[in-house]
């Protein structure tokens, strides 16, 4: 009789599948979506979603773990914590650790390192090593299909790319070998020049001056000019001016292969933010003012967003309390990145609720599951991986430091009224997170690899 019940059946969804929004069942078997149903068949167990909308796993790709090296600001089982009572399922982590992941090897060890830790499914992009370019030719894609720039430098940089000949081969060797660049676009020489003229800076209230929009357009510009020379597919990063997004909209309307990246923290909070709370909305590049923000939410409701991601950067309360010049930008959000988005969505656009839904499935899970290859990621549909976010839209709640699950113990998001909330988040067909009774589940999460 047992071989005729399926594993795991969700009840009582609203689920958001690619053809949109419908009241159904969805059905699970080893790990995988079999069915979504009318009826629901029997099944060894069952979750009721009980009205909640069923969305894809969300995707992050874009987390500092900190692992190896920086443990003191997160580890995995923290920063996957997080992930999952975010309802994120699948996380791509960033290459500026201690050592770099600049090569297999180093990506390897990391994986072993996360490997028995991590609740969530998760990939790494490679750093780009300006000395070695040669690493990324015919990398393996098993390795990595992304290899992350940094073209700017700041605290936790590890090999910036400064000299254009080296920007340059980076290019033309990831055309080369198919792999996606991800850049942190922004041209530190003028920051370099402001500091030099002006001394170090003093007060929050010119973090914008001191870190200008220019930098991040001539930046995006040289870019953009790259990607049009040698056909390089490339993800600009936490894009943050109004500049930068119309500079990229036209070029990929002209049919350069150039996506870019918002983060939660660049949708939610303004310079007028970072001038009142300092350190804890000090980011790199840095959030701009209310017309960037705007226009960079134009972009998500018109579909020019290629990911949303959280750029979740924790630093340690020490750290964030230093001298302005000395504390470091980044600040926490895999967490709060869902419902930061849902709530952002919900005050701005004027759409039915199931609209909203639909676009927070395809801009945090389905777009950034295709942009970096994560097979059977990112759509509800028979043969994907079950991974799932039971997500309550109605429930109101206020953030504080109790709900925060990264080790840095802080969140930027304090004292904010969010709208919606994730109630279980489901990965391979196992609940990995339950709010009503704060329990995780293992932490068995694969490096998607198939290796293990
Ligand atoms: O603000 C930032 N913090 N921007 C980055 O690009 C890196 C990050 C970090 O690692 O702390
Ligand atoms: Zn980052």
């Amino acid at each position: 009789m047992g071989e005729l019940k399926s594993d795991l059946v969700i009840t009582g969804g609203r689920v958001v599948t690619p053809d949109g929004v419908r009241a159904a069942n969805v059905v699970v078997d080893d790990g995988r979506i079999t069915a979504i149903t009318d009826t629901a068949p029997a099944a060894e167990s069952t979750v009721d979603a009980k009205g909640a909308y069923v969305l894809p796993g969300l995707i992050d790709t874009h987390v500092h773990f900190r692992t190896p090296g920086l443990l003191h600001k997160e580890d995995w089982a923290h920063g996957s914590r997080a992930a999952v009572a975010g309802g994120v399922t699948t996380v791509m982590d960033m290459p500026n650790t201690i050592p770099p992941t600049l090569d297999p090897e180093t990506v390897v060890a990391k994986a072993e390192l996360v490997r028995g830790n991590s609740l969530v499914d998760f990939r790494f992009h490679i750093g780009a090593d300006p000395e070695r370019p040669e690493v990324l030719a015919g990398l393996d894609p098993e390795i990595a299909v992304s290899a992350k720039v940094f073209m700017a430098g700041h605290h936790t940089a590890p090999t910036v790319v400064r000299d254009p000949a080296a920007l340059e081969k980076i290019f033309a060797t990831a055309a080369g070998s198919d792999l996606q660049l991800v850049l942190h676009a922004e041209d530190d020489s003028l920051f370099e020049l402001l500091d030099q003229w002006q001394g170090p800076p003093v007060s929050y209230a010119e973090y914008e001056q001191r870190r200008p929009r220019s930098g991040g357009i001539a930046a995006v510009a040289r870019v953009l000019e790259l990607v049009r020379r040698y056909g390089t597919k490339a993800h600009i990063l936490h894009l943050s001016s109004r500049e930068e997004a119309d500079l990229v909209c036209a070029a990929k309307a002209a049919g350069l292969p150039v996506t870019f990246e918002v983060t939660g923290h660049h949708l939610s909070f303004t310079d007028a933010d970072t001038c009142r709370g300092g350190a804890r909305t000090r980011l790199s590049p840095s959030i701009r003012a209310q017309a960037d923000q705007d226009r960079l939410w134009a972009a998500v409701r018109e579909g020019e967003v290629g990911s949303i991601g959280s750029d979740h950067a924790p630093h340690t309360v020490e750290e964030k309390t230093r001298s302005v010049a000395d504390s470091p930008p980044g600040l926490p959000g895999v967490q709060e990145l869902g419902t930061a988005v849902w709530t952002g969505m919900r005050r701005r656009f004027d759409e039915p609720e199931d609209v909203s839904a639909a676009r927070l499935a395809e801009v945090l899970s389905a777009k950034p599951a295709e942009l970096f290859r994560l097979t059977g990621k990112g759509r509800i549909e028979p043969g994907a991986d079950a991974d799932f976010a039971l997500f309550d839209p109605a429930e109101t709640w206020m953030l504080s430091a109790h709900h925060v699950y990264a080790k840095c113990g802080w969140s930027a998001y304090e004292g904010w009224t969010m709208s919606g909330r994730v109630r279980q988040t489901i990965r391979g067909g196992r609940v990995v997170w339950d709010a009503a009774t704060g329990t995780f589940g293992e932490p068995d999460g694969r490096w998607l690899t198939g290796r293990f």
